[in-house]
């Protein structure tokens, strides 16, 4: 099996080409929450991970599932349709049946403020 790169791990991505998008004040992800999100019709959410936050793609690269509302265990989120598993951090697939990654975008936050980072040029 080929499993994919790190094509949608935007969190790699060098800060100066993204636009970081203000999306909600920290007290409405606390810790341990999450939050959904729309972000130019593209649903995300965003995990308060012990203080750290985290952005994915609110939707299973296997067949479109709601992923971001899995079971979270540590940093492995469970696509509630079908199983498979990824990263929260990266987006990367960890298990069948999904073999592509979700998109993963960095996160900043800025005087209180949660803001995810869309690449300017994907
Ligand atoms: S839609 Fe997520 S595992 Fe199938």
């Amino acid at each position: 099996m080929t499993w994919s790169n790190d094509v949608y791990n935007y969190t790699l991505v060098d800060p100066k080409k993204c636009e970081f998008i203000p999306v909600c004040s920290l007290n409405e992800v606390p810790e341990g929450e999450r939050l959904f999100i729309e972000i130019d019709d593209q649903p995300i959410v965003i995990f308060n991970l012990a203080g750290s936050y985290y952005a994915i793609a609110d939707v299973c690269s296997h067949d479109d599932g709601p992923v971001g509302e899995g079971e979270l265990q540590g940093i492995e989120i469970t696509c509630p349709r079908h199983g498979a598993r990824f990263d929260i951090r990266t987006g990367r697939a960890l298990s069948l049946p999904a073999i592509v990654d979700i998109p993963a975008y960095p996160v900043r936050v800025i005087d209180g403020q949660v803001e995810i980072g869309i690449p300017l040029e994907t």
